[in-house]
């Protein structure tokens, strides 16, 4: 079996001494495959983005909670982020210890609220009622407080997630309130976070945004404005989707730089001891993993010609729910040219809107061929479905040795019963 387009694994040596195919035939597809030397790296850029003493990385799990992935996370220097007592649950798993966890919640309920506190994670809560509860359950705590600095950035409207038109923090205008609850319960003014979308691939929104939020803290009471040990900026750092077209990357180098400069002067302005921290999910996992899947049948309905696959919005729904754009290989047998044409990538889902790549041009695709969906680690498995009851997808690791570990297995039909009375 030969690679008729692979150019971006081939380059990253992405399978180490294994070949799709082999990956396939010993683990079955749909099946997320894992690089462990490009999350390695992707890790480190992070961490020495910035130089400035105090800088932290804070992993967004939500991207991908997978336990081997959060253990190489963290063993890489990055703390991690829960929003839910399940991430919790994972990262705890992966051996992070609660001073390493920041709970960045968003309107939990009283016995979520109670699990973070008795974990004693640093918990942010993102509105007066809910900073009103984490007071009454634990009174003379730390709390960190998120606030909506009213600029809003992201790849779709579904993630854009600061500005007047979302359900997030709290508004600069409530802070008086919100420091007469802080008041009322005699909580200490921990930390205070943002996060304004997904997907900036150009570091000025984001350097703009930190700067509001800096400015917002400055005009805070001294009292309060000392307490202060964290301040987090969240993610949102974009990877380059278009491998093909060979897309910049974001210049990490530049972000850093600017960001650098804004702490500095902060610290030399407010004598601040405490940590700065950046959010990112997508940046730390998306490149790392490839979804494969195995074309089951090919048609041609009017002028489109279909690429029926395995890889339906069940195991990777970007592109049903956002569009998003996903490079796509193809691996099979290279017997003689291939012509290039248009097709569309489905997968096995009853809905017509079960795309995964629409008519793009690519070598003429068999059956029997495989196919790698790129950029598939962030927001890939952790928002896969059982929908039409098909079971999850098994998970592996391409070692820095270059070889292959399973590190999920694929759901089988008793899982899906496991909780049926
Ligand atoms: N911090 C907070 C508070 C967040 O809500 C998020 C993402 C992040 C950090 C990490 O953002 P990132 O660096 O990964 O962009 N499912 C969508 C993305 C939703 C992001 C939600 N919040 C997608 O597949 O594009």
């Amino acid at each position: 079996m030969a690679n008729i387009r692979s150019a971006y694994t081939d380059g990253t040596s992405f399978f180490g001494a294994r070949t799709p195919a082999s990956l396939a035939e010993e683990f079955g597809t749909p099946l997320y495959v894992y690089n462990e030397v490009i999350l390695r790296q992707r890790c480190r850029e992070l961490v020495s983005m910035c130089k400035v003493p105090g800088f932290v990385v804070n992993y967004s799990a939500k991207a991908n909670t997978n336990k081997t992935i959060l253990q190489i996370v963290r063993e890489e220097g990055l703390t991690v982020d829960a929003m839910s007592p399940g991430e919790l649950h994972m990262d705890l798993l992966a051996g992070y210890d609660t001073d390493h966890v920041f709970y960045i919640s968003n309107n939990i309920s009283p016995a979520e609220m109670k699990n973070a506190i008795a974990h004693k994670v640093l918990v942010s809560v993102d509105s007066l009622s809910q900073l009103d509860m984490y007071g009454s359950f634990n009174p003379g705590g730390r709390v960190m407080i998120r606030f909506n600095p009213g600029i809003g950035a992201g790849h779709h409207k579904k993630v854009v997630t600061a500005g007047k038109e979302t359900k997030f923090g709290v508004c600069p205008e409530d802070q008086e309130e919100a420091f007469r609850i802080l008041e009322k319960h005699h909580l200490t003014l921990a930390g205070v976070n943002q996060h304004i979308g997904s997907l900036f691939m150009q570091p000025d929104g984001y350097v703009a945004a930190a700067d509001v939020l800096l400015h917002l803290i400055a005009g805070f009471p001294a009292s309060l404005r000392s307490q202060i040990e964290v301040i987090d900026f969240g993610g949102g750092f974009g990877i380059p989707y278009h491998k093909y077209e060979n897309e910049p990357r974001l210049d990490l180098a530049d972000l850093g730089a600017q960001l650098d400069k804004l702490f500095i002067a902060w610290k030399a302005q407010h004598g601040y001891e405490g940590r700065f921290l950046v959010e990112p999910g997508r940046y730390v996992v998306a490149e790392c993993g490839l979804l494969l899947g195995s074309v089951e049948a090919v048609k041609n309905n009017g002028p489109r010609r279909y690429v029926g696959t395995d890889l339906g919005f069940n195991v990777l729904v970007r592109p049903a729910m956002y569009g998003s754009f996903h490079d796509v290989e193809i691996y099979g047998d290279a017997e003689g040219e291939r012509p290039v044409m248009e097709q569309t990538l489905v997968g096995n889902i009853c809905e017509s809107g079960d795309i995964m790549a629409k008519d793009r041009l690519w070598p003429e695709i068999h059956e029997n061929d495989f196919v790698g969906v790129l950029d598939a680690g962030a927001y890939g498995f952790s928002m896969a479905s059982n929908y039409n009851t098909r079971p999850l997808p098994a998970e592996v690791l391409i070692t820095e040795a270059g070889e292959a570990r399973l590190i999920r297995r694929r759901q089988t039909l008793d899982d899906l019963t496991a909780t049926t009375i």
